[in-house]
C-alpha cells in the first residue's frame, strides 16, 4: 500500500530517503555484477521510476536528473505525449523490417528528420538502432560516395566502439586495450581544443592562431606527408566533442575546415549523436558553426529513449545500389512513431529556445561557483550542454581526475545525477525541458558535493 502510494507521487524535488546505495539498490547492484558482464557502470544509482527530470530509485530515493540518460532522455523522462502516441501504436503494429518492406511511420519519421537537420538540399535517411551503428553507416556511404578508403578523425573525439567506429574514437585508451587492429586507415589529429592543446596556445584569448594551427596541422603533417587527401573520403567529427571533455572549438573552426575539406573533395560527418535534438540550444550544434554537412549521424534522444539511430545524408549520396547496406530494426515502426512525437514535442514546446535559455542561466550559476572554487579551472559548453572542469591548479590546468570522480559521487550522494567526461570534467545534461528553479536546485546538490569531497 505504502509502495503504491509512492507510485502515484508526483516527482518534484530531490529528496534522499537513505544515504544511496540504499539496501534494495545494493541487491541490483550485485546481482548486476553476477550476471552482466563489465560495462562503463559509474554510479550505483538503481532507478525504479522517472518522471520530467526526477528519477526515484528502489529505495525510494529521488533524484535531480542532470544526465539524462546521457541525453537521450531531452524531453524529460516518460513525456505525456511522446508516451501516449506509442502507446497508441503498440496496439497496432510493431516491427515490420523497415529495410524489407514498408509502412507510413518510417517514412514520417525520414521527412521529418530530412526538416529538422541543417541545409536546404534534398536529403535521405537510413535508420540505425544506435550512435556506433549511425556511424558505421556513415563510414560505408562516404566510402561507396568518394571511392576512397582512408578517413581522418580527432584526438579526443568518441563516435562509438563497434569496430569501425572504436577506429575513430579516441577519447580513453581503455577502450582500445587489447583490441587492435580496428578498422585500418583513420588517421588522427590535434582537435582545436581551447582550454588543453598540444600547441600550448590559449584558445579563448587567440582563437584565430589555434584554428590556423590545427588547419595548417592537418595540411602540412598528414596531407603532405603520408595520407593524400586524395585517398581520404571522410572527416569524423563532433561539433562539439562530448565523451572527450565538452569540449567547444573556436566558433569559426568548422567552416574554415569544411571550405579546406571541399577544395579536396573530403566529406566532413557531423557526429550530432550527443549534441543533436535541442542539446546545445540550437537544434543540431552544426548551425552554431554555420555549417549543413552532408553527412549527419544520429541517435541518443532521436526516439526519447526507445533505441533508434540515423544518418541523414545529401540525396546524391545514395548508395548507387541496393544491398551494399542494411539491418533488421532500423527504422523499426515504434522507434519511429517516437521519432516523429519527440521532434512535434520539441517544436511545440520550444525546448530548443528553452535549452538555450536555461543554457544561460546554467552557465551563469556554474561560472559563480568557479568564482568560489580554485578546483574548477573550466566551465564549458553551449545551450544545455555545460560540463566543470576540476584542476590541481588554475595555471597549469593539470586535471585533477580524482576530485573530479569524487564530486561525481558526494553530489550523487547529495541527489543529483550527472555524468564525468574527459580527463576531469563533469557534464550538466539536464532534460531540455528543466526550469530554473530545477536548475538552482542542481547547482546547489553541485555546490554541496563539491563541499563533501574537498
Ligand atoms: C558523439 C557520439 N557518437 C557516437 C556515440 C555512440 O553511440 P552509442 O553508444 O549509441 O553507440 C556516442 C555515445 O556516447 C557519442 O557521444
Amino acid at each position: 500500500m505504502i509502495s503504491e502510494l509512492h507510485e502515484r507521487q508526483k516527482l518534484e524535488r530531490i529528496d534522499m530517503k537513505v544515504v544511496p546505495p540504499g539496501p534494495e539498490a545494493k541487491k541490483i547492484v550485485d546481482l548486476d555484477t553476477k550476471y552482466l558482464v563489465k560495462s562503463t557502470k559509474s554510479l550505483p544509482v538503481v532507478a525504479r521510476r522517472a518522471e520530467g527530470v526526477f528519477v526515484e530509485d528502489v529505495d525510494d530515493n529521488v533524484y535531480l536528473d542532470f544526465a539524462a540518460g546521457i541525453s537521450v532522455v531531452n524531453m524529460g523522462h516518460v513525456h505525456p505525449e511522446i508516451t501516449a502516441r506509442v502507446e497508441e501504436q503498440l496496439h497496432k503494429l510493431w516491427h515490420f523490417a523497415g529495410t524489407d518492406y514498408y509502412y507510413r511511420e518510417q517514412v514520417d519519421a525520414a521527412k521529418a528528420l530530412t526538416e529538422v537537420t541543417p541545409g536546404k538540399f534534398a536529403k535521405k535517411v537510413f535508420f540505425t538502432n544506435s550512435g556506433t551503428e549511425s556511424n558505421e553507416a556513415a563510414i560505408k556511404i562516404a566510402k561507396a560516395y568518394t571511392k576512397r578508403q582512408q578517413f581522418v578523425a580527432f584526438i579526443g573525439g568518441f563516435h562509438g566502439r563497434t569496430q569501425g567506429s572504436l577506429s575513430f574514437t579516441a577519447s580513453r585508451a581503455i577502450h582500445h586495450k587489447g583490441l587492435f587492429p580496428s578498422m585500418p586507415g583513420v588517421e588522427h589529429v590535434p582537435f582545436p581544443n581551447p582550454y588543453r592543446n598540444p600547441f600550448g596556445i590559449d584558445g579563448y584569448e587567440h582563437p584565430d592562431e589555434l584554428i590556423s594551427r590545427t588547419l595548417d596541422f592537418i595540411e602540412r603533417y598528414l596531407f603532405s606527408t603520408y595520407a593524400p587527401p586524395e585517398n581520404i573520403a571522410a572527416f569524423l567529427a563532433e561539433p562539439v566533442q562530448g565523451e572527450g571533455g565538452y569540449i567547444v572549438p573556436p566558433m569559426n573552426f568548422y567552416r574554415q575546415l569544411k571550405k579546406m575539406l571541399d577544395s579536396h573533395g573530403i566529406l566532413l560527418i557531423m557526429d550530432e549523436v550527443q549534441t543533436g535534438f535541442g542539446r546545445t540550444g540550437k537544434f543540431f550544434a552544426s548551425e552554431h558553426f554555420g555549417i549543413e554537412p552532408e553527412v549527419i549521424s544520429l541517435a541518443k534522444s532521436i526516439a526519447s529513449g526507445i533505441p533508434m539511430g540515423a544518418i541523414v545524408v545529401r540525396d546524391t549520396l545514395d548508395f548507387p545500389e541496393s544491398g551494399l547496406h542494411s539491418n533488421t530494426f532500423g527504422g523499426n515502426v515504434l522507434a519511429s512513431v517516437a521519432c516523429v512525437a519527440t521532434i512535434d514535442a520539441i517544436k511545440k514546446e520550444k525546448a530548443v529556445e528553452n535549452s538555450e535559455k536555461m543554457g544561460k542561466v546554467l552557465r551563469k550559476r556554474l561560472l559563480e561557483l568557479q568564482e568560489k572554487y580554485k578546483q574548477i579551472g573550466d566551465v564549458r559548453g553551449l545551450g544545455l550542454m555545460q560540463a566543470v572542469d576540476f584542476v590541481k591548479d588554475r595555471k597549469t590546468r593539470e586535471p585533477d581526475t580524482k576530485l573530479r570522480d569524487r564530486i561525481e559521487y558526494t553530489a550523487f550522494q547529495n541527489g543529483l545525477l550527472t555524468l564525468s567526461t574527459g580527463l576531469s570534467a563533469i557534464r550538466l545534461i539536464p532534460p531540455l525541458i528543466v526550469n530554473e528553479s530545477q536548475i538552482n536546485m542542481g547547482v546547489e546538490a553541485l555546490e554541496k558535493g563539491i563541499k563533501a569531497a574537498l
